[in-house]
């Protein structure tokens, strides 16, 4: 079992998009997977077609109302289950402070349920307050999505300081699984400029599948749908599913399977 958190505190590099659709391709790998929504915008919950204004998600097992298991929704076009979140999220940030470990809530929460599937997949808030630090501690992994512009690598040296402070406080084993490249615009010297100096700077943690702009994929959340299930044969589809295929192949190296 293996915990992924996707963190990133600048806001519409593709966190979601990358969560929606790497889970769903993992599924279609046939792991069970399981989606923690993160973010009070709730995006992820909305992308799988949910809307958990009116149901018990992830704010109510944070504040001890509801057992994980109760807020869990399978989704069956994706193949994965969801832990579901709500504008009721921006409450947890007041309310949870005021108890001894609170960082430790979303890792406890997860405990219970994690023997039952191969991944879960964290998606994060465009914030490095109490909900990143809550998934932080609870991850196993962190993959940091960077859109291929010009401002690319601003704020990521801070992220990785709030990630070696956690490793020094909560989460001493949480590893950088790897930066992804995303909405890649091919016809633009630009993004093959980001690119090249994202690799020169960190060398070898940057996955080999670039993400493209795909408007398939910017489309598929007003239908409910992951982009892998609303239209496969788009290049941004197709993209998800490489990247699945990557990094299931870098775990069996690393387990010595191949
Ligand atoms: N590869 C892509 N091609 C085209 N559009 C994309 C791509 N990836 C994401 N988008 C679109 O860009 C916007 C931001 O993406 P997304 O919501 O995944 O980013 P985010 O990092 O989760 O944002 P936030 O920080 O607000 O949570 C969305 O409208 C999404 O549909
Ligand atoms: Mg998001």
């Amino acid at each position: 079992m293996s915990k992924i958190a996707v963190v990133n505190q600048k806001g519409g590099v593709g966190k979601t998009t990358t969560v929606v659709n790497l889970s769903t391709a993992f599924a279609q790998q046939g792991k069970k997977v399981l989606v923690v929504d993160g973010d009070s915008q709730a995006n992820a919950t909305s992308g799988f077609g949910i809307n958990a204004r009116k149901m018990q998600n992830l704010y109510h097992v944070l504040i001890g109302e509801a057992d994980i298991d109760d807020v869990i929704v399978h989704i069956k076009d994706a193949g994965v289950d969801l832990v579901p979140s709500s504008p009721d999220l921006i409450g947890v940030d007041a309310e949870i402070k005021e108890f001894d470990h609170w960082e430790l809530f979303l890792k406890n929460a997860l405990e219970k349920v994690e023997s039952r599937y191969d991944y879960i997949f964290i998606d994060a808030p465009p914030s490095l307050g109490t909900l990143t630090i809550l998934i932080l501690a609870a991850a196993d992994s962190v993959l940091i999505p960077v859109q291929a512009e010009y401002y690319a690598l601003e704020g990521v040296a801070q992220l990785l300081e709030t990630i070696t402070h956690v490793r020094r406080t909560i989460n001493p084993s949480l590893k950088l699984k790897g930066f992804l490249i995303t909405m890649f615009d091919r016809r633009t010297k630009l993004a093959e400029h980001v690119e090249e100096e994202i690799r020169r700077i960190f060398p070898n943690l940057v996955f080999e599948t670039v993400i493209p702009r795909s408007v398939r994929l910017a489309e598929a959340p007003s239908y409910g749908l992951p982009g892998v299930i609303y239209d496969p044969t788009s290049s941004g589809a197709q993209a998800y599913i490489n990247l699945a295929k990557e990094m299931l192949s870098h775990e069996e190296e690393a387990a010595g399977i191949r």
